[in-house]
């Protein structure tokens, strides 16, 4: 196999086509951003890099406060617009009929299609060339209640989440595995009878009082990351 070596560039994929959404309830703009990611876990903390010619970007370094929220399939061609159009001179949330929240924490609203929401405070700005990088503190995740089955585990798998890669955007594909798989024990036979019992057990005392089940804290939707 033979590489061709190429100009340093962008060439980091797939990476995440996340909504933006900034400014405030009663004015809200949303731009689409894909320079983001996980900076920390403990506390936890995220950035967002935005050139200093979008709207957004004054809207942010003002109130120091932006929401991230995932996109899906559903979303996808709004969040295309809104990473086309300025909110300078476009109301994308009238645009793209995407419906802004209020949050607890931040003044920014939420967008209420979203799985996950990220409220975010800015922590710190950092100028890098083309773009200015504002690292944030994550503040509280909202998730949409109607991925959270009845044992409180957060189905994000149901929520069709696209990524972005180079250039286009991609639905995601099969489940390959699960976080340690590859060093991950065969079950014994016993292990494995036992783990049907139990669920089984659950599911038996679910049927006979579901609303003690229901009302059960739902179960922390981040494993501890790597
Ligand atoms: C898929 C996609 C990813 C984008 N990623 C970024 C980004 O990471 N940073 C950025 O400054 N602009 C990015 N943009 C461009 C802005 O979203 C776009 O300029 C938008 O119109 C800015 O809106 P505003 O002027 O209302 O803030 C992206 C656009 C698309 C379509």
């Amino acid at each position: 196999m033979s590489k061709t070596s190429w100009k340093p560039g962008t060439m980091l994929y797939p990476l995440p086509p996340v909504m933006v959404s900034c400014g405030t309830l009663q004015n809200p703009n949303v731009f689409t951003v894909a320079w983001t990611g996980i900076i920390n876990s403990e506390p936890a903390m995220t950035y967002i890099s935005v050139r200093p010619s979008r709207h957004s970007y004054h809207l942010i370094k003002e109130s120091k406060e932006f929401v991230i929220n995932l996109t899906t399939a559903d979303m996808l061609k709004a969040a295309d617009f809104c990473g086309i159009k300025s909110g300078r001179d476009t109301d994308k949330f009238a645009q793209t009929n995407l419906t802004p929240v209020a949050c607890a924490h931040v003044k920014a609203p939420m967008i209420e299609q979203s799985p996950i929401s990220l409220e975010c405070r800015v922590t710190e700005i950092k100028p890098l060339g083309s773009h200015d990088m504002f690292l944030a503190e994550i503040l509280a995740v909202n998730v949409d209640e109607k991925y959270l089955d009845q044992n409180g585990r957060f189905a994000l798998e149901k929520s069709g989440l696209v990524a972005f890669c180079h250039g286009a955007y991609y639905a995601l594909g099969a489940k390959l595995g699960t976080f340690g798989f590859s060093v991950e024990k065969k079950k014994t036979r016993k292990q494995r009878i036992a783990a049907i019992k139990h669920e089984r057990k659950a599911l038996k005392k679910q049927k006979k009082e579901p609303q003690k089940t229901l009302k059960k804290k739902p179960r922390k939707i981040r494993k501890k990351a790597p």
